[in-house]
């Protein structure tokens, strides 16, 4: 395993009990950071934490809730010191289901979790990083997001918002040491996958090129290198992780 250094690094990893959030939370504490995962799966939290070590924090957090969110970065920042890294991997599939029958509430949930989550999470901690002028932020998208997923609508239409609000974003902060940048991974065999039927998983595999998902430890590879300090140009961008099915 390469080694970017991220001694001295405080990360913030939404979603992070587990799945892609808990794999670049063991991939940045064997760089040096320390990391706070945000999560609202209580229980799972203190068994990530158990297998990070020292190095590892926990907040439970709903980040559809703003004043939580704040919350949480104050406790956080009390705890940790100044946040330096956030990973916004907090997120939901829903279930599958053709856009004119979709369930009105189960949709906004999606949104309210992938897009709105993504937000709060930014819209507290970016000040932060504005004063101190230094930052690295990863939003997990979706390859959903650029292709849209037939029978995940809501799914696909929060994650094409993420990578637009990353672009927004990037373009703001482009005047500071601060990098925003998203991720586009494929399926990769997570609990996420349980909100899907086998048909669904079966459709997302046949449409990778690689002809196999993706591993955590794969899209955490890529972030460790878009947190570090070394990405000091590349903002506002979309990094793809699909093994092939996007070609842009
Ligand atoms: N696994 C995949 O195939 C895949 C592919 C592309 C993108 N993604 C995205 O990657 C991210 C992580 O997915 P994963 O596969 O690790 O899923 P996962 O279900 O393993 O982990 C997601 C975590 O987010 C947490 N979470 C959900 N809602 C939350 C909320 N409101 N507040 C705080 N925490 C919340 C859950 O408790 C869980 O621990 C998601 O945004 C997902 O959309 C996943």
């Amino acid at each position: 395993m390469n080694n970017f250094d991220l001694s001295g690094q405080h990360a913030v990893i939404t979603g992070g009990a587990q799945g892609l959030g808990f794999a670049m939370a063991r991939r940045m504490v064997a760089s040096g950071a320390g990391v706070t995962l945000w999560d609202m799966d209580g229980a799972l939290l203190e068994r990530a934490r158990a297998e990070l070590g020292p190095q590892a924090r926990t907040v439970t957090v709903d980040v559809t809730d703003w004043a939580m969110v704040e919350r949480a970065t104050t406790e956080t920042e009390a705890a940790g010191g100044p946040i330096s890294i956030v990973v916004n991997s907090a997120g939901i599939a829903g279930p599958a289901a053709p856009l004119d029958t979709y369930d009105i509430a189960t949709w906004k949930k999606i949104i309210d979790v992938n897009l709105h989550g993504t937000f709060h999470v930014c819209r507290a901690i970016v000040p932060g990083m504005k004063a101190r002028n230094y930052g690295r932020i990863v939003n997990i998208a979706s390859i959903a997001g650029k292709e849209g997923n037939p029978n995940a609508s809501a799914y696909s239409a929060s994650k094409a918002a993420v990578i637009g609000m990353t672009k927004s974003l990037g373009k703001e902060l482009a005047a500071f040491d601060i990098a925003v940048n998203c991720i586009t991974p494929a399926t990769a065999e997570t609990r996420i996958l349980e909100q899907l039927t086998p048909e669904f998983i079966e459709y997302m595999r046949s449409r990778i090129p690689r002809g196999r998902f993706l591993e955590v430890e794969e899209a955490a590879s890529m972030v460790a290198w878009l947190v570090s300090k070394e990405n000091s140009f590349t903002t506002a961008a979309v990094f793809d992780l699909s093994g092939g099915r996007a070609t842009y």
